[in-house]
């Protein structure tokens, strides 16, 4: 383990490389337990350099066996070598080649990152900083070399041998039981985009022309026996390429490109150049396995790890601090992706929704920071919502500033300057500023400034003057390290809506407001609309046209006006969701709340229109969750009385609009085979939302609705909802059709993990003590970052009212288990640890259990960097 308290890295202290790598060959003889690894780099002194440095390569965990410079085996006396670093203080010339040799364990890699073993397959993980892991290197992302790998390995045991880039050779190694293969990737590229992977996989194979006409052999690498599962990612693929062709003009550039799906992964997929690695629930389905939701998982990964090819591999960032200008930059391309496949509506307000319940919640609490960190302890803690999530919003607002044609002008000249190059997002910005002449220094604050800003709303209607008055005030709160904030640029798409439902004009002054988006650029700030006839009622912030907090006048008859009416599907489902949370606020905190039947009526009108899109109506049916009902109460939070605010609202509602929901729940059946696409998913999200609102209550009608269909369901996403509705009720039902679940996919990890996942969840005191049992059951890994995630990650992140428990059980277990793990996998630990990120929210009883379990962690000796940054910043 790495020393406890590593220095803090500071964006502002970079510093060109010393030393640079033209190119870089490889040689894995790879071994279960010893693997040995050649490297020769062919480095060279970086004329921006400072004369005289010496060569610092990086290391960790790393056994040195041998060194040569130019062929020459170098003494003992020349360098130091440390597990950590191998140093030439004397460098014999400013251009020559290194040649080391180490030795690597991949069986004992149980970090999961550098070379490691899954499924007795042998794989690697480099981003961020795994390379080091493997051999000595400077492993950052500014120095770009041309890779070339031979792997060698027994040809019973890898049989399948990959790399980045295209095959050059391969054949048995003569005389022996070996085989090899020769791997070549042209393109020049940073160390964490290095990859192999050797063993005994099944290959789907399939191929794609480009524009150009470049023939591209495609592969999709999975277990035996898993090969009819990879089909629908083989298919998301192809329309990945195609869509990233057409959208941004933006070409395939090997002659292969391979995937490989492991069973043992730290996070959910990672675009090493032409070899992409995946997390196997990322690739793998069947209607008999995935839900609705896993399908869309797969198309929404494979496409973000493809179109990485261009924005992160083609271009690269400078240092980790830019590792938004890849992430946040690839999140929007997935999210535009995957709305151009679907429903662009119900995508935006699924990725909403996703956006408050995750960065919203670490945007108001202790893991604060901004979209490009000015300093960190530990980068692998900031793969974070806020860089990929709040980096995404970002250069959404970019675009909706810039219009589509001034975005796309951005983007090709951003392709253009950098490609081949480490980028800053100075470097991005400076291509959307050069390409439309706009300035985008205010902008750039939404990179530098962490919090959610608020946007408080008043309008003014003037009858005689035909004017509509909006005074905009807009703030930042103070966030760890920034308590002075600055104003923003937030693009406000609005619309004033008539009382007959359509838009007025908007008109500031004498002009159209172009694309219905107005700038907000000061901390306080009036927009006089003209040529109005009528009192509209302002639909604001479209589309979620900024990631801000509004806070508006609008009443509850307002909102119920824009739920029926606003030509913004997005407003209209926030206009529910507004009237239902300002209910749910008020019941938490066990006020009266008036207004319900306004909103009943409001969903039921939702519910019969059968003009809408099946899929909207499920979202905007769905009730606030209890994380978002935390967070608008700001504090004092007792998760109980959410909870019981939100069951009661949900009872209320199942009650009232029971009619409807049956005829729903009939209407929406069907005897047609299941089809993963988008309309016959929302057509099973409506009529499974209708199910759990129906059962609600518990029932024997809605309990037996919920049996009969988990019992005829053909396809998993029917089966886990109805298997959902029954874990909510402590009856024996629950306990049959979880025995029954078990049993028909005990040989499938991943569905169990939906099976562990379901329990972790249930909102019961049982609840604790059935999740610190699942952990002895033989399905149960800690080793396997799917199991505790599933099982340990599900009960913390999505069990507000147990893992809150007001004995502070909850909170003392999720420690033990961060420090029991933190030896084997840290990254998995510190992630598991970041649940407590709400931690302050809570009421004072709660707070100090929390904040007990946090020191308890924080103090023990001998943790992680990862885990040791998390509980200092938690607690901080
Ligand atoms: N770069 C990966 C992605 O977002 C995420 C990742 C980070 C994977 C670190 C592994 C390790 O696509
Ligand atoms: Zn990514």
């Amino acid at each position: 383990m790495r020393d406890a308290e590593p220095q803090a890295v500071r964006l502002a202290d970079y510093r060109p490389p010393e030393w640079l790598v033209d190119q870089v060959d490889l040689d894995f003889a790879l071994h279960p337990t010893q693997t040995r690894v050649t490297a020769r780099l062919a480095l060279r002194r970086n004329p921006k350099g400072t004369p005289g440095a010496p060569v610092i390569l990086d290391g960790d965990g790393l056994t040195l066996v041998r060194l040569a410079i130019d062929g020459a085996p170098l003494a003992g006396t020349s360098f130091e070598a440390s597990p950590e670093r191998l140093v030439l203080r004397h460098p014999p010339a400013d251009a020559f080649t290194l040649e080391i040799e180490t030795l690597v364990d991949p069986t004992a890699n149980t970090q999961l990152m550098g070379l490691y073993r899954t499924s007795n397959n042998y794989c690697t993980q480099c981003e961020p900083e795994g390379f080091r892991r493997i051999t000595y290197f400077p492993d950052r992302p500014d120095v770009l070399a041309v890779y070339t790998t031979r792997i060698e390995a027994e040809a019973a045991e890898a049989p399948v041998l990959l790399g980045n880039g295209n095959l050059v050779s391969s054949g048995p190694v003569l005389g022996t039981s070996r085989h090899f293969a020769v791997w070549h990737d042209p393109w020049p590229k940073p160390s964490y985009l290095f990859a192999l992977v050797g063993g005994k996989l099944a290959r789907v194979a399939d191929s794609f022309t480009t524009a150009s006409g470049r023939q591209v052999e495609l592969g999709i690498y999975v277990e035996e026996g898993k090969e009819t599962r990879a089909g629908y990612a083989m298919d998301a693929l192809k329309r990945s390429m195609r869509w990233d062709e057409t959208a941004f003009g933006r070409e395939y550039d090997l002659d292969v490109f391979n995937i490989v799906a492991v069973s043992d992964f730290n996070m959910g997929a990672m675009e090493n150049k032409g070899l992409n690695v995946f997390n196997d629930k990322y690739v793998l389905a069947s209607p008999q396995t995935a839900t609705d939701a896993d399908y869309s998982g797969i198309e929404g990964v494979i496409a973000h790890e493809y179109f990485h090819n261009w924005t992160g591999n083609r271009i690269t960032c400078r240092d980790w601090f830019q590792l938004c200008l890849k992430e946040g930059l690839t999140v929007f391309r997935d999210q535009e992706f995957s709305s151009d496949q679907r429903s662009r509506p119900v995508k935006r307000i699924s990725d909403v929704r996703m956006l408050k319940a995750a960065q919203f919640t670490e945007d108001s609490g202790p893991l604060a920071h901004p979209v490009r960190p000015e300093t960190y302890r530990e980068i692998n803690n900031f793969y974070t919502a806020t860089v990929y999530e709040k980096g995404s919003e970002v250069v959404r607002m970019l675009k909706t500033l810039l219009g589509e044609e001034g975005f796309r002008k951005g983007m090709d000249l951003y392709f253009a300057r950098h490609d081949g190059e480490a980028a800053t997002i100075e470097d991005f910005l400076a291509a959307f500023a050069d390409a439309t002449g706009r300035d985008l220094t205010q902008f750039a604050l939404w990179y530098a400034q962490s919090g959610t800003p608020t946007l408080e709303v008043k309008g003014a209607f003037d009858a005689a003057a035909g004017t509509y008055r909006l005074d905009v005030k807009q703030s930042v709160p103070p966030t760890p390290g920034q308590s002075e904030k600055k104003p923003m640029v937030i693009p406000l798409a609005l619309g004033l809506v008539g009382p007959d439902g359509a838009d007025l004009p908007l008109t500031l002054g004498n002009t159209p407001v172009e694309r219905g988006v107005v700038e907000v650029t000061e901390r306080e700030q009036s927009f006089l609309f003209t040529g109005l006839d009528a009192k509209p009622v302002p639909s604001l912030n479209r589309g979620f046209s900024a990631p801000v907090n509004v806070k508006s006048d609008l009443t509850p008859e307002d909102r119920v006006f824009l739920a029926a009416h606003d030509r913004d599907p997005f407003n209209r489902f926030d206009a529910l969701q507004g009237l239902a949370l300002g209910l749910l606020a008020k019941a938490a905190r066990g006020k009266v709340a008036e207004g319900e039947a306004a909103l009943i009526d409001a969903a039921r009108r939702l519910l019969t229109d059968a003009a809408l899109d099946p899929a909207f109506k499920a979202q905007a049916l769905a009730l606030p969750g209890e994380s978002e009902i935390a967070r608008e109460l700001g504090g004092d939070v007792d998760p109980d009385g959410v909870f019981a605010a939100r069951k009661a609202l949900r009872l209320r509602l199942g009650a009232a609009l029971a009619g409807p929901l049956v005829e729903t729940y009939a209407a929406l059946g069907t005897d047609a085979p299941f089809a993963p696409d988008a309309a016959s998913a929302g057509r099973r999200a409506l009529r499974n939302l209708a199910l759990d609102y129906l059962a609600a209550a518990g029932s024997a009608e809605g309990i037996a609705r919920a049996e009969a269909q988990f019992a005829a369901a053909d396809n998993m996403t029917d089966r886990m909802a109805a298997l959902a509705v029954l874990a909510q009720h402590d009856r024996p039902e629950r306990g049959a059709a979880l025995d029954a679940f078990y049993a028909r996919f005990e040989s499938d990890a991943l569905v169990i993990d939906k099976w562990f996942t379901l329990q972790a969840q249930i909102p019961e005191a049982g609840t604790l003590e059935r999740v610190k049992a699942l952990m002895l059951h033989p399905a149960f890994s800690m080793g396997n970052p799917n199991r505790v995630r599933a099982l340990v990650g599900a009960f913390a992140a999505t069990n507000p009212t147990q893992f809150n428990r007001a004995d502070g059980a909850g909170h003392a277990f999720l420690a033990d288990v961060v420090l029991s793990l933190d030896a084997r996998n840290p990254q998995v630990a510190s992630r598991l640890l970041s649940a407590f990120k709400t931690w302050r929210q809570l009421e004072p009883g709660r707070r100090g259990h929390a904040e007990a379990a946090l020191r308890r962690v924080a103090d023990t000796p001998g943790l992680s960097p990862d885990v040791a940054d998390i509980a200092t910043r938690s607690l901080g």
